[in-house]
């Protein structure tokens, strides 16, 4: 949630800061704004609205200097406004701070600063951060920055400028991603690699509570808690700039949803990862799922994978677990986190949960290096590559692929599945890729979408590990159409919302191919003799989907769903890469 920049090197700032936050905007876009060291001081213009309209009224071309911040918001603290888009700065102008987080003792600090003679222009809790530092400087920037740094309570990622330092960008991490991208007498500054990853693949990744300083050709880091210099390692970035690119696609969620043939087959690299999980899952009493949205439709498949293969599991909704369950742990538990990210503030709160009951932890990621893998006893990627638009797609297709291999690794190790049996499913993982392709190649989507646009009200109904499926598909229509979709487990119909039934409403069925089937088609009768309208999802249905293993049938049955929801938003005139109030990395509880 919110994206933060910077730039220190021979080009013009505010350029390169406006570009990074573009690639940056899928962390929020209610406003932006830069803070550049001119001629003549700090310059701060900023404003309300997404990150080309407010560049359009900017004209940073216009505009030079060497060192700046930038930010891209999500609000938490104010409303969207000129006002309250950062970067915020001291009584002076002075300072200048970008910020991503919330602290959570702004009120106190404010009030602290207001009784020393300090005014605040704006609504944000970040404001404090500029203040504080006025407040103690005294000569030395990084002291004065520690000591504002000693003060917080929250979580912060931080960029920090001084007119009386104009080589310099202060940084600061603490349950918030940064990064400093690392070039060649320049070097970037970004809550996520793409951001930067057209310049330089070299990174350091800061870790919580940690501190630093970045000029042109130098960076130094500390940690908040020991003060101590530290030797950060250099990391060379996997992804490549031309993957976080848009192509020649109209939005980055179709461009997405039609690298799923791949992600299906790069999520089986983690193969050696998960197995390693699946070594430590084996001794443990009970295994639980624990992620956030579509990364908890995940979890729910895995836990239905995992019964339907003689293992136990639980999936929890992650903001649910760590206040519930995770109470109730200990050492011979497992808890898997899956997350897109790796930096949803409530999947981490959840696996510190976990840790401190004395739990094992894992996480299925696909940002390598993200806080998640940092925190997890053991890490696997999903190898999805950047996923740019908010609404998640091809990482899905990852992060089931992942929790199927996981199942079958374990169902194998725990003896619940001969050689032959995992042989036989592990091979039609690998020919996921094609079937996914033949969806994808089969077109059918758009006409279905046209004739379904002015639908108000959508119902998606699946069973066992469809009823993910359900819920997943739900999601992403209401998530970029906001249109009322809801999920729901078939059989459940009945003791409810058959009543909201009639011939406004459109249901879409999954519908298995095994011994569940005749189960749905009892359900369709029923939604049918109300007047409601079905579509149904299957090999050789309305929707249709080639023939797999009934238990990988999910990875197959979402796709059309990803992209029925991404033609309903465009249909509407939306823009389905930024649906409104939502960013994509949701780093706050
Ligand atoms: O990065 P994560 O996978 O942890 O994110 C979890 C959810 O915020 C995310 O899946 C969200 O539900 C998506 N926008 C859904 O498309």
């Amino acid at each position: 949630m919110c994206g933060i920049a910077g730039y220190v090197g021979g080009k013009n700032a505010p350029v390169v800061l406006f570009d990074m936050l573009k690639r940056l905007e899928y962390r929020g876009y209610d406003s932006a704004g830069i803070a550049y060291v001119g001629e003549d001081g700090i310059n701060i213009p900023k404003g309300k609205g997404k990150v080309d309209e407010v560049r359009a009224s900017l004209n940073p071309e216009s505009l030079m200097g060497q060192i700046g911040v930038g930010h891209t918001r999500w609000a938490t603290h104010g409303v969207p406004s000129t006002v309250n888009a950062h970067p915020h700065t001291d009584c002076t102008g002075v300072f200048a701070v970008a910020h991503n987080g919330i602290i959570e003792n702004f009120l106190e600090l404010k009030d602290e600063l207001e009784e020393r003679g300090h005014s605040f222009k704006s609504e944000t809790d970040t404001e404090v951060i500029a203040h504080l530092i006025e407040e103690y400087y005294d000569g030395d920037f990084l002291e004065a920055f520690a000591k504002a740094l000693g003060k917080l309570k929250g979580s912060y990622a931080i960029t920090a400028l001084s007119t009386h330092h104009r080589d310099m960008i202060l940084v600061a991490r603490n349950e918030s991603p940064l990064l400093i991208g690392l070039g060649e007498g320049e070097n970037f500054i970004a809550s996520d690699a793409p951001a930067f990853l057209g310049e330089t693949k070299e990174a350091v990744i800061l870790d919580d509570l940690e501190y630093g300083v970045v000029t042109a050709g130098n960076t130094a880091f500390y940690s908040l808690k020991s003060g101590r210099k530290l030797r950060k390692k250099h990391e060379t970035l996997s992804w490549s700039f031309r993957e976080a690119e848009r192509g020649g696609y109209h939005h980055f969620m179709l461009k997405e949803v039609h690298e799923e043939p791949d992600a299906a087959v790069n999520a089986l690299k983690g193969e050696k990862e998960l197995r390693a999980v699946c070594d430590k899952i084996s001794s443990c009493r009970r295994v639980y799922f624990v992620a956030c949205g579509t990364a908890y439709h995940a979890g729910l498949y895995g836990k239905y994978l995992m019964e339907r293969l003689g293992l136990a599991a639980e999936a929890s909704i992650a903001s649910e677990f760590r206040y519930s369950t995770a109470g109730s742990l200990n050492s011979e538990c497992a808890v898997i986190a899956i997350s897109q990210s790796g930096e949803t503030a409530d999947t981490i709160a959840a696996v510190k949960a976990a840790k401190a009951r004395g739990a094992y932890t894992a996480c299925i990621v696909n940002v390598v290096g993200s806080s998640l893998t940092r925190l997890c006893d053991d890490s696997a990627y999903t190898y999805s590559g950047p996923e740019i638009a908010v609404a998640s797609t091809k990482a899905y297709i990852g992060q089931l692929v992942s929790v199927a291999l996981l199942s079958l690794e374990s169902a194998k190790k725990k003896m619940k599945l001969d050689e032959k049996d995992f042989l036989d499913y592990f091979d039609e993982l690998k020919n996921i890729r094609e079937r996914i392709q033949d969806i994808l190649d089969s077109n059918e989507i758009r006409a279905l979408a046209e004739s379904e646009a002015n639908t108000r009200t959508f119902f998606y109904l699946g069973r066992r590990e469809n009823y993910p499926t359900a819920l997943e598909g739900a999601l992403k229509l209401k998530e970029i159409s906001y249109v009322h979709a809801e999920g729901y487990a078939a059989g459940e119909l009945k003791h409810g919302p058959l009543a909201l039934m009639d011939e406004t409403v459109t249901v879409l069925a999954i519908m298995p191919d095994d011994e569940l089937k005749r189960k749905v088609e009892s359900n369709i009768s029923e939604i049918k003799a109300r007047g409601a309208k079905v579509i149904t999802v299957g090999v050789n249905k309305d929707i249709r989907i080639p023939k797999t293993y009934p238990i990988f049938a999910p990875i197959l049955a979402i796709v059309p769903l990803h992209l029925f929801a991404y033609y309903i938003s465009v249909l509407k005139g939306l823009d389905p890469d930024k649906p409104r109030n939502l960013a994509k990395s949701v780093t706050v509880e």
